[in-house]
């Protein structure tokens, strides 16, 4: 079996993109064309397509593929006009959702890339559309190489914690992970950064067995990860997210690895909703609790965990399942989407260029990180 692809992209021209329909999972494989970022949009906010780098990612090559296309009758009179066209395509898809920072990252880089092209003496149309073009293909290929980078540094890291002194479960050559939601091939260009530490775990002959939380409402974790893991062969447990509490209480579990759409200044980290309660559980057995992201989720900008945006799901998502009623008509819900995990909590952040341990104030410093050589 090939590994699975979210994102299927051909430069063409004439330039595809198609991504892999995650609402139908596991039980149907299709995949849907996104010919511009307007089609982006719809497919991110209806959640076709989700994950913090795979939403940017197709967020990135929308535009590329719409610009090599001309698809939207796009025949720019002057550079100025590809550039004005380019940043009113960011400008719509990155409402698309607002927790996850890498949709914004990207965008912001491609209106850079065009606004820098369009300023060259002499530049023509065809310049700037072939600089955003590139800009896009690398933020998708960044992906993958980053994630594979993530997974190396990530399992390093986690061994050498458990193995440290006071470790409960020092001296294991093999550890038993317990993640959350899908930060897999799934939700990235490929491998993923979370479970892409469990692949290089899995890789090297050091993984027993990663459990995956159900991650209710979306079912991130029973349709997606399970499926990432069952399609992989890796030694998969599927539990309820109820159950968690009691399988870190039990001993069971070495470490902790999820991934993150937002990391703020002092290392306060947005996750899937359920994140804290994992964080706060590992906190009490004394299980280490990681966080895996490209630099591109490092968020210097918004101060603490206080100032993420979290998106709010809707509530059918919660009384609904396959559109079947499943709760008391008339009952109020909060859905929210995402969690904010205090740094304190956090034991390491692993990113490409390696991991970055809390400092003993409990906090990070991001905008160091950011700076840091990869
Ligand atoms: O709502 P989703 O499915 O987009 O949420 C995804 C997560 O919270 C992931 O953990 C995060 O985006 C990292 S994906 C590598």
């Amino acid at each position: 079996m090939g590994s699975l692809q979210a994102i299927l992209y051909e430069a063409g021209p004439p330039a595809r993109l198609k991504i892999l329909d995650q609402r139908l999972l596991p039980f149907e494989t299709e995949y849907v064309e996104v010919p511009n970022a307007g089609t982006a949009w719809t497919c991110i906010k209806d959640m076709q397509v989700r994950g913090a780098p795979a939403i940017a990612v197709t967020a990135a090559l929308s535009l590329a593929v719409d610009l090599i296309n001309g698809g939207s009758g796009n025949q720019f009179s002057s550079a100025q006009d590809a550039l004005l066209y380019t940043s009113q395509q960011l400008e719509h898809v990155v409402t698309s959702r607002p927790t996850a920072v890498n949709l914004a990252d990207a965008a912001r880089k491609l209106k850079a890339t065009a606004t820098r092209a369009s300023t060259v003496p002499a530049a023509s149309a065809d310049d700037v559309v072939r600089a955003v073009v590139a800009a896009s293909q690398a933020i998708f290929e960044d992906d993958i190489s980053d994630n594979k980078a993530i997974g190396h540094h990530g399992a390093a890291a986690l061994l050498a914690a458990v193995n440290s002194a006071g470790s409960g479960s020092q001296g294991r050559q093999q550890l038993r992970v317990l993640t959350h939601c899908n930060t897999g091939s799934l939700a990235t260009a490929s491998y993923g950064t979370a479970l892409g530490v469990v692949r290089s775990l899995h890789e090297q002959g050091r993984l027993e067995r990663i459990f995956c939380t159900e991650t209710r409402p979306f079912n991130q974790g029973s349709r997606l990860t399970a499926f990432e893991l069952v399609h992989d062969g890796l030694p998969g447990t599927l539990l309820v997210d109820s159950a968690a509490g009691a399988l870190l209480a039990s001993g069971q579990v070495d470490a902790v690895v999820v991934g993150a759409d937002r990391v703020a200044a002092n290392g306060d980290t947005a996750n899937k909703i359920g994140t804290l309660s994992l964080a706060t559980n590992a906190a009490k057995c004394g299980v280490p609790f990681f966080v895996a992201a490209p630099l591109t989720t490092l968020d210097p900008d918004t101060p603490t965990g206080a100032d993420i945006h979290i998106e709010q799901r809707p509530a059918e998502e919660v009384t609904e399942l396959q559109g079947r009623p499943i709760a008391a008509p008339g009952i109020k819900v909060w859905n929210p989407g995402f969690d904010v995990t205090p740094a304190a909590l956090i034991y390491g952040i692993i990113t490409e260029a390696g991991l970055v341990p809390t400092s003993p104030s409990g906090s990070f410093d991001v905008a160091g990180i950011k700076a840091c050589p990869s």
